[in-house]
Order: structure tokens, then sequence, then C-alpha cells
């Protein structure tokens, strides 16, 4: 049994917040965030907007895409750090938009390798016979979680959803997954959930140790690319693209370079969007396939990192 993508979908909030905006926020220059980051622009949710509302609109465009309809998805899985309720979940809110019924739905933690361990978990349950078609979806809305006056995670983090539909297949389409953590790292990248019993506190947003995790980010990331290849049985000269997740402009040719890759091989997203935590991989995917440069029978390396710290891989021929 392998698994296959079917179709992928992604939406960005319509609000964007420039440098420019972030100049007027904190102490920050659009010069410095350009040479640490690469990041332009990133996009902001609107009020009304939810992880489930976001993720609905992402989910149903991979619905459409892969032509299926609601009553074929057997699981809903959704990554994210970021949604409304702990229950009803993200998943079943967007099952409910979508008419999905009777299908397993469940929401994913694991920060912005999140989209990793949902298509991971979705891979398994196909290859185990549980689930034929999931519906995979990552979305964060990380302007609530960071502190608007701390300009070490303000200017980084973005807002989106990302999704896309796996299948059954009789031919190969993921070649490898790989996922991991390192639990003694948990400092460096730290989002409280609101304590019940206390008044609201500023101590309840994101705290991230930047320089620590970007040094880590590298290293294990240059690590699970090559064990990823490996596991599959590719060379790095056989991959036509990486979709990374999009942390750093930095890191991602860190990586890309650890593959020999030509930057025009690299899906990059990070300028115009920022880090969308759980949904930057699968926007880069869907960007990487809606503008036709990632097409049926390419070899594909899908990779992410972010707090716990979570990692995780997929090589796939799509
Ligand atoms: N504007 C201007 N100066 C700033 C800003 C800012 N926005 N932020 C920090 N600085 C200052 C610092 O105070 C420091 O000043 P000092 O030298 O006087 O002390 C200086 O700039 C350098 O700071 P560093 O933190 O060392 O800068 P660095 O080059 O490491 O870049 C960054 C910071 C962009 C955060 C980088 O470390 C990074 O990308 N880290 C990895 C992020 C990541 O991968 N996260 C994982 C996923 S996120 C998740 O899972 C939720």
């Amino acid at each position: 049994m392998h698994t296959k993508i079917l179709g992928t979908g992604g939406y960005l909030p319509s609000k964007v917040r420039t440098n420019a905006d972030l100049e007027r926020m904190v102490e920050t220059s659009d010069q410095w965030i350009m040479e640490r980051t690469g990041i332009s622009e990133r996009r902001v949710a609107a009020p009304g907007e939810t992880t489930a509302t976001m993720g609905a609109i992402a989910a149903r465009a991979a619905l459409e895409s892969s032509g299926l309809a609601p009553q074929d998805i057997d699981a809903v899985l959704v990554a994210t750090t970021s949604s409304s309720c702990a229950y009803p979940s993200t998943a079943c809110e967007i099952a409910r938009e979508l008419g999905i019924a009777n299908a397993a739905a469940m929401d994913l933690a694991a920060a912005c390798a999140g989209f990793s361990y949902a298509y991971a978990t979705a891979h398994a349950m196909i290859v185990a016979g549980q689930a034929r078609h999931v519906l995979i979806v990552g979305v964060d809305i990380c302007s609530r979680i960071c502190n608007p006056h701390d300009r070490t995670t303000i200017i980084l983090f973005g807002d989106g959803a990302g999704a896309c539909v796996l299948a059954a297949s009789d031919e190969p389409g993921t070649l490898a997954v790989r996922l991991s953590s390192d639990p003694t790292c948990g400092d460096l990248l730290r989002l409280p959930n609101p304590a019940r019993d206390e008044p609201p506190s500023e101590d309840n947003y994101l705290l991230m140790r930047g320089s620590e995790v970007f040094k880590h980010a590298v290293v294990i990331l240059s690590r699970l690319v090559d064990e990823t290849l490996a596991a599959g049985g590719l060379a790095p000269s056989e991959l036509d693209f990486l979709v990374p997740h999009q942390a750093n402009l930095r890191i991602i040719s860190a990586t890309a370079r650890r593959l020999g890759l030509d930057m025009s091989q690299v899906i990059v997203t990070i300028g115009k969007q920022g880090n969308t935590s759980s949904a930057s991989v699968p926007l880069a995917l869907d960007e990487g396939v809606r503008s036709g440069r990632i097409k049926r029978g390419m070899n594909i390396l899908l990779e992410s990192f972010g707090g716990g710290l979570t990692w995780g891989s997929a090589l796939i021929r799509f």
C-alpha cells in the first residue's frame, strides 16, 4: 500500500503587515529584518477569523483540487497550536464546515513541525488500512501568540492555512517519512497556555531564544534531509524541489546548499508570508503546485522544524 497527494490548497488573510508597519510598532528596521530573515511582509488574520475558518478555506481548495467529495474523506488531521478551542477541535470544525461526516477528526500540536507530524500520521493511517483518504491541514494565527512589543518574535511570524489530500495509491508517492524531537531543548521555544486560575499575563506569549534555535535548526535539518533521502533511496541529485519550512531564508539557503540544490529548486514563500508555523510547508507546497513549478512525477522533499524541539520530513514522488 502506498500514499499519494491528490490535491493541495491554501489561504492567506487579506491584511498585509509590512516591515514599515513593524518599524512603527517596535524598534527595528526593514534592513535588519530583510538581512536577518528575508521577510518583507506577512499576513494578519482579521478579528473574526479563526484557525477553523481559515483552515476550512484551505481544506475546501485542497478537496476541490483532489476531485474527491466530502463523503470520501475518512479522516481530518489539523496541525495547529493556535486554535480558539481545545474542543471542538479545529479538525471537527473544519469537517462540519465542509460537510464531512463520520470521519476521524483531531488536532495535532508540534509547533512549526506540525504539518510533518500530521502528514506522517495520515500516511501511517492509510498504510495501516484505517483510512483511504485523509484531509491534512496546517493552520496557525501566529499574530495572536506573539507579543506585539517583542521585536525578536513579532517580525518573524504571519498567519495562514495550507492543506492537502493524501490518498491510498497503487504506485509509490510517499517514499519516506521521518519524525523526531529533542525534549531537552524545550526552553528554547515556549508558548505557555494561559493559566486558568491566574489573571491574563504577558508571560503567555511566544518566547524564543532565536540564535540558539537557529544553530540547532541548521544542524538538525542538514542531518534530517540526508537521513530522509537515504531512507527513500534517492540521491540529492535526483531531487527536483525542496519545500522547506519557512522560518528564516538563511536556514533555507543552508539546507539547499547541503543538498547541492540551486535556489531555483527551492519553493520560497517567506518573503511575502513570514513564518506561518504549521501552515508554512503546505502553503509552500500549494504555491509550488499552483504556479506549475511542481509537476506530477517530480521528487520533492518537505521538511520542518519547531518548538519542542520537534522536526519532521517527507520525501515524495508527487
Ligand atoms: N530589529 C533589530 N534588532 C533586533 C531585532 C529586530 N527585530 N531582534 C533582535 N535584534 C537585535 C538583538 O537584540 C541583538 O542585539 P545585540 O547584538 O545588541 O544583543 C542583535 O539584533 C542580534 O540578535 P540575534 O538574536 O543574535 O540575531 P540573529 O541573527 O540570530 O537573528 C532570528 C534572529 C531572525 C530570530 C534568528 O535567530 C532565527 O531565525 N532563529 C530561528 C527561528 C526558528 O527557526 N524558529 C523555529 C520555528 S518557530 C516555532 O516553532 C514556533
